[in-house]
């Protein structure tokens, strides 16, 4: 099987005099339902975040505000995504290793998460997430 890639989603946009304003819909701009949102904020320069694989999850990242980067490694290639934009979000499939990095000041990341919170389903060791996905890719 090849290697999961996460992919850009170009979200609705309502540009306007008043201000501009994006949404996100379940199953109409992401494939998965929602169920679980958090926000990463206040990170001191030079900080990152992530660093891990997940098993089952799936996610969106957007930057609301600011900007920082993803590092998304798929056990074969890496992938750096800058993201300054809050009308473009990452889908980030399950199984690939996700960093953040680079986070501007005041900057603000929106992840949106299919599965609730479990930490069981993260894979925090790079060995580990390689032999897991090297075993989904057979
Ligand atoms: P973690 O996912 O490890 O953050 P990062 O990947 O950015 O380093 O989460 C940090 C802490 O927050 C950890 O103690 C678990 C807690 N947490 C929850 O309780 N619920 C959640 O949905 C998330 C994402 C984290």
């Amino acid at each position: 099987m090849e290697p999961k890639q996460a992919k850009i989603i170009d979200l609705p946009k309502f540009f306007d005099e008043r201000g501009n304003l994006t949404v996100i819909e379940n199953a109409r701009e992401i494939p998965f339902t929602i169920r679980r949102a958090y926000w990463v904020y206040d990170v001191p320069g030079g900080e990152h975040r992530g660093g891990h694989a997940y098993r089952n999850n799936q996610e969106l990242i957007v930057a609301l505000s600011g900007s920082f980067d993803i590092i998304i490694d798929n056990g074969v290639e890496r992938q750096v995504f800058p993201m300054n934009r809050s009308y473009f979000g990452l889908y980030v499939p399950s199984g690939l290793w996700r960093e953040m990095a680079n986070f501007s000041t005041n900057s603000l990341a929106l992840i949106l998460s299919s599965t609730a919170y479990d930490e069981a389903d993260y894979l925090y060791d790079y060995d580990e997430f390689l032999a897991f996905s090297q075993h989904e890719r057979k």
